[in-house]
């Protein structure tokens, strides 16, 4: 008898399934300006060790039961408060998902909400897991035109226009209007205003994620468009995971019930980690503030170093955006220069690491001249040689 041939899945694939990515952590240099990483220096480990040594006390005899659905109602609780203290955004716990990051929360509403060949608006360059997400669902991404104060209103309508007459109203519009991710600008109050006009001219609801908002170290807030909406057409998401840690994985999703209700019903049982839950709340009840206005210090004096050095290394070759927070400089290189085609190269030889613009672009090709550098995980003097090494890397590779 014939030994049976070895079982290939590929065959099954459903076509909602993810792309698959490099197996593995992926390289990183010594200068990583690839991810959007918090400074390691300053992770609020001990403080972090005795609040979940306090909640293990206290109620960890509850993790022998499966927590409720939305996540531990302590952190959701402190989230509505930070809500309304910080973002003048008014709702209560029940009006709270936990997630495994804000992510997962993103994930779900494309869950909930797309169907294959929907229209979806986003800026034109964006954060590259939520663009992975909206592609897993088959969605036609559209990118609209910003400056460095956000969306242009006027094409943005113009864009909602043409979709409408597709017979496609967009399905809902995903934006990062505070340090936006790749780009770095914030948007206006009244690029703000505009845009919730719109969406309520054409009833398109508004996914902002707002992940960024509390590391500003210069400037003024800017009000929340689910604050300035007051319709329940913004959906609003956020996360633990820059004013923390990534590793945590926490972050929450606020929207009307009916939709946070069809959202839950895609994650599988159970809350989220209810052990990250409660490190992650006994320490933002005592120190987040704190430990707030402590990174954005530190962070403040990584962005300035980024620029000087920017200035020193590309000055006239090159321009790039210079944010009031977040972790991000967006660097634009002449027409024609490909930062993808020498990524891999750069990191090897130069051990520098950064994301290519195309990364970001919603038809994975526009943007190439462009590349997104972080500032939040090197120390200021490797900031400053990191820079050093990527425009001599750039010169050498016939980019500059
Ligand atoms: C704009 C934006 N949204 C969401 C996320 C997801 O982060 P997390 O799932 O860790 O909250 C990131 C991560 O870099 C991001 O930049």
């Amino acid at each position: 008898m014939s030994s049976p041939t070895a079982f290939r899945y590929e065959t099954l694939f459903a076509r909602q399934s993810a792309e698959p990515r490099p197996v593995g952590q992926p390289r990183r240099g010594k200068y990583d300006f690839a991810v959007a990483y918090p400074d390691p220096a300053s992770l609020p480990l001990d403080e972090l060790v005795a609040g979940l040594r306090d909640a293990l006390a206290a109620e960890g005899r509850d993790l022998a039961i499966y927590g409720h659905p939305q996540g531990y109602r302590p952190l959701r609780e402190y989230v509505a408060n930070k809500l309304a203290r910080d973002r003048n955004i008014h709702v209560d716990a029940d009006d709270i998902i936990l997630g495994d990051g804000s992510g997962q929360p993103i994930h779900m509403v494309c869950e909930t909400l797309v169907d294959p060949g929907d229209v979806l608006l986003t800026e034109d360059y964006i954060y590259s897991g939520t663009l992975a997400q909206m592609r897993r669902f088959r969605a036609d991404i559209r990118g609209v035109p910003t400056d460095d104060e956000g969306m242009l209103p006027d094409a943005l309508e113009q864009i909602i226009v043409q979709a409408r007459s597709e017979g496609k109203p967009p399905k809902f519009l995903y934006t990062v209007p505070t340090f936006q991710n790749p780009q770095g600008w914030t948007m206006t109050l009244e690029r703000r205003k505009a845009l919730v006009a719109l969406a309520q001219k054409y009833d398109m609801p508004i996914l902002e994620d707002d992940c960024y908002v509390d590391l500003r170290f210069e400037g003024q807030d800017v009000p929340s468009l689910y604050e300035l909406d007051g319709t329940g057409r913004v959906m609003y998401v956020a996360s633990f995971s820059k004013i923390i840690a990534p590793g945590m994985r926490l972050g929450y999703l606020t929207a009307p019930r009916e939709l946070l209700n069809r959202a839950l019903a895609a994650k599988s049982g159970g809350s989220v980690n209810t052990f990250a839950a409660f490190a992650v709340h006994r320490f933002a009840t005592s120190g987040l503030s704190s430990h707030i206005e402590v990174i954005n210090d530190i962070q403040r004096v990584k962005r300035d170093a980024m620029l000087a050095a920017l200035e020193t290394h590309f000055n006239g070759d090159a321009a790039w955006s210079r944010p009031e927070g977040g972790l991000f400089i967006w660097l634009k290189l002449p027409d024609g220069a490909d930062t993808a085609a020498v990524r891999d190269k750069i990191l090897e030889l130069d051990d520098v690491g950064y994301h290519a613009g195309n990364n970001f672009a919603p038809d994975m090709v526009s943007g190439k001249n462009y590349a997104r550098l972080c500032f939040g995980y090197n120390t200021p003097e490797e900031i400053g040689e990191g820079v050093a090494r990527l425009a001599a890397a750039f010169r050498r590779e016939g980019l500059l």
